[in-house]
C-alpha cells in the first residue's frame, strides 16, 4: 500500500526550457519549478510569500511544479564542503524560464541570512533567465549586484500608496501612476546597482521598484503577491508573460484530476476511509473529491466537541442530509473535550489538547466503522489547507523551534505520531480561495462553498483564557449569532471573508439602566481576504455597528461593552489566540 501523503509527493522536473524557477530565499532556503504539466507538490514547507507568489502564478494558469534544493547557506554551514556547488547545480540542470527570490522576514546584514549561489547572476545572464526580487529578494539582489541596502528610519508595514513610472517594463499599461500595495520590511535600497533604473518609489520616497531591462533583472519592494496589492497580480503577470514570455496552460481542472488519481492511488482499491466534517468548505470539498475517487469506502462523521457556535450541531447535520448527501454519523464528545479544557489557558495548549482530543475521537470511530463494515479504515481525510501547513511549522533546518510558527494548527501541529492512520490531504497545496472553485467545479452546494472560515479548534480561540469560565461559551455564542444575524441582514455576508465575535476575559465598568455595572467585554471582528494569509478589517458603515453593539448589550445578559477590531493582518492574526 502506498505511503506518501497525497500532495506531497516527490516529482521530478526534468529539463524543460518551459519552467519557471521560483527561487525561495526565505526562511526555508528552498527554490522551486513551475512548468506548464500537471503540479505535483514536493515538499510541504516553505516560506509565505514564496507560496502566495505560487498560487499567483496559478491564477495567471502557469502551473507550479515545484522541487527543492538546499540554498548556499544552510548547505555552508552544514554538510557540503563547496557551498555553492550544489545549488548552482540544480539551476544548471533545472534549466528554468524564470526566477523569482522571494520576501522573508531575514536582514540582508544578518550573517547566515540566505543568499543566493556564486556567479547565479552571470548564469541568468547568459542564459538569458529573468530574475524578479520581491522584498527581502530584491534587498538580496541590489546587495549581490553592488548596490546599498540599509535599515529604513522608518519601517514601512502595511498598506500603502506607491507612485510608479509607466514607461518602465514592469508598470506598462497600468492605468495611472499611483496603487495601494502591501508592505512589509524594515530594510531599503539607498543605492542601486550600474544598469538599474528606479521605477517606484513609496510616498516617504523609499526605493519599491527597479529594473535593469538589458539584464533583465527586477525588484518590488512590496508584496505584489498578497490580495491587498491593488494591481499586484497585474505586474506579476506582466512579468510573467510579457517579460519572460511565458505562456498560460493550468487550470482548476488539472488540480481536481490529479488529486483524484492521487487519492485513487495512495488509498489503493480496498482500503476505508474516514473524514470529520466540520461543517465549513474545506472538509466538505476534500470529502467529495474523496467521495468520488473512492465512493462508500468513505465514512464521515460530525464531532461536536463543545466549541461550536449557537445550535450548530443541529444545523450542520441538517446541511449535510439536505445538501451534501452524503452519510454522516454525528458524534457529540462535548463533555470529555471541555472537561479536559477546564483551567487551561495557554492558547498552544489548548489546541494541542482539542487536537489530541479529535484523534482520540477518530480512533474510537474507526473501531465503529470496523464493526460497521467488517474493514479497519486507515486513512483520515483532512481538509488542511497551505496556510494551516505555513503557519504551523518553523523552517526546516533553521534551528528555530518556535520562534516563527505562530500557531499550531490543530490539523497540522498537533496530531500525535502514533495516529495509526495514513493522511489523506487532497487541499494540502491550496489556498481558500482555490478550495471554494475545486468545490465549485464538483458542484458543491454553496452552503458549504460561502459559509465564513471556521477554526478547527472553533471557540477555543474565540474565548479568550479558560473556555470553561463561567458564561463564556454561552455568552459568545448568543453574541456571535446576533452580530452574524445582522450582517446577513444587512445583506453583507458575502463581501466578508469572515465574521465572528471574542470573549475577553475582562470586565469593564457600565451604566445598565439606573445602575453601574461590571460586565464581560465583547470583540467584533470582520475581515476581507481571499486567502486567510493577509486580511484587512471590514468597513462596516458606523450605524451597522451602533446597532449590532446596541443589541448585544440589551439581549446578552453580563456583557455592556462591544469594541471592534481594525487591524489587519499583519501585524495581527485573523483569530486573537
Ligand atoms: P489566523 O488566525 O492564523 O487565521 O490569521 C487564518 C485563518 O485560519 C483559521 N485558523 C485555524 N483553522 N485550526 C484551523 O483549522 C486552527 O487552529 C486555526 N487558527 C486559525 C482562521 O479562522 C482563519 O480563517
Amino acid at each position: 500500500m502506498p505511503t506518501a501523503r497525497p500532495g506531497t509527493r516527490l516529482g521530478g522536473c526534468g529539463k524543460r526550457r518551459d519552467l519557471l524557477c521560483f527561487f525561495d530565499v526565505l526562511r526555508h532556503r528552498r527554490f522551486f519549478f513551475f512548468s506548464r504539466v500537471l503540479p505535483r507538490f514536493v515538499f510541504s514547507r516553505f516560506s509565505n510569500a514564496a507560496r502566495q507568489a505560487a498560487e499567483r502564478a496559478r491564477r495567471a494558469h502557469i502551473s507550479p511544479q515545484i522541487s527543492r534544493a538546499r540554498l548556499t547557506v544552510s548547505v555552508a554551514r552544514t554538510r557540503h564542503p563547496s557551498p555553492h556547488a550544489r545549488p548552482q547545480k540544480r539551476i544548471t540542470d533545472q534549466n528554468p524560464s524564470v526566477i523569482i527570490l522571494s520576501g522573508g522576514p531575514n536582514s540582508v546584514h544578518v550573517e547566515g541570512a540566505p543568499t543566493v549561489p556564486e556567479g547565479f547572476f552571470d548564469h541568468c545572464q547568459a542564459h538569458s533567465i529573468p530574475v524578479l526580487g520581491i522584498c527581502y529578494g530584491m534587498q538580496l539582489l541590489v546587495q549581490r549586484l553592488g548596490g546599498q541596502v540599509e535599515a529604513a528610519d522608518k519601517a514601512e508595514y502595511g498598506r500603502m500608496p506607491v507612485h510608479t513610472v509607466n514607461d518602465s517594463l514592469l508598470f506598462k499599461g497600468e492605468p495611472g501612476t499611483s496603487q495601494q500595495v502591501w508592505m512589509s520590511h524594515g530594510d531599503e535600497a539607498t543605492r542601486l546597482p550600474e544598469g538599474f533604473a528606479c521605477v517606484g518609489k513609496s510616498d516617504a520616497g523609499a526605493v519599491v521598484a527597479i529594473e535593469d531591462p538589458a539584464r533583465k533583472l527586477f525588484g518590488l519592494q512590496y508584496h505584489p503577491e498578497v490580495t491587498h496589492s491593488e494591481r499586484g497580480f497585474e505586474t506579476i503577470k506582466r512579468f510573467l508573460f510579457d517579460i519572460a514570455g511565458l505562456t498560460a496552460g493550468w487550470s482548476m481542472q488539472n488540480v481536481l484530476d490529479e488529486q483524484i488519481a492521487v487519492v485513487k492511488e495512495t488509498v489503493g482499491p480496498d482500503a476505508h476511509v474516514i473524514c470529520a466534517l466540520s461543517g465549513g468548505v474545506d472538509s466538505a470539498v476534500a470529502a467529495t473529491l474523496v467521495h468520488r475517487a473512492i465512493g462508500d469506502r468513505l465514512h464521515c462523521c460530525f464531532v461536536d466537541n463543545g466549541l461550536l457556535r449557537f445550535e450548530e450541531q443541529t444545523r450542520v447535520m441538517k446541511m449535510f442530509k439536505d445538501h451534501l448527501h452524503l452519510p454522516v454519523t454525528c458524534i457529540d464528545d462535548s463533555a470529555r473535550l471541555l472537561a479536559k479544557l477546564k483551567g487551561v489557558t495557554d492558547p498552544e495548549k489548548k489546541r494541542k489538547t482539542i487536537g489530541a482530543q479529535f484523534i482520540e475521537v477518530f480512533k474510537e470511530y474507526k473501531v465503529d466503522v470496523e464493526k460497521k463494515t467488517g474493514v479497519r479504515p486507515t486513512f483520515l481525510v483532512q481538509g488542511t489547507l497551505y496556510p494551516d501547513v505555513i503557519e504551523s511549522c518553523p523552517p526546516p533546518g533553521s534551528d528555530q523551534k518556535h520562534s516563527h510558527t505562530i500557531k499550531s494548527h490543530h490539523n497540522v501541529g498537533g496530531l500525535p505520531k502514533e495516529l495509526g492512520f495514513e493522511l489523506v490531504e487532497p487541499l494540502r497545496m491550496l489556498f481558500k480561495d482555490e478550495v471554494r472553485k475545486l468545490g465549485l467545479l464538483m458542484d458543491v452546494p454553496k452552503q458549504f462553498i460561502s459559509r465564513h472560515p471556521f477554526p478547527g479548534p472553533g471557540l477555543a480561540v474565540r474565548v479568550l483564557g479558560d473556555v470553561c469560565a463561567e458564561g463564556a461559551l454561552d455568552t459568545i455564542r448568543a453574541v456571535d449569532e446576533i452580530y452574524i444575524n445582522a450582517i446577513r441582514e444587512a445583506g453583507l455576508y458575502d463581501q466578508i471573508w469572515q465574521a465572528f465575535a471574542v470573549f475577553l476575559p475582562i470586565k469593564s465598568v457600565g451604566v445598565q439602566g439606573d445602575q453601574r455595572t461590571h460586565s464581560h467585554v465583547v470583540g467584533l471582528r470582520a475581515i476581507t481576504s481571499s486567502d486567510g494569509m493577509t486580511a484587512d478589517w471590514f468597513q462596516f458603515e458606523p450605524k451597522f455597528l451602533q446597532e449590532v453593539s446596541a443589541k448585544i448589550c440589551n439581549q446578552v445578559k453580563n456583557v455592556n461593552r462591544v469594541v471592534y477590531d481594525i487591524t489587519s493582518k499583519p501585524p495581527s492574526t485573523v483569530e486573537w489566540e
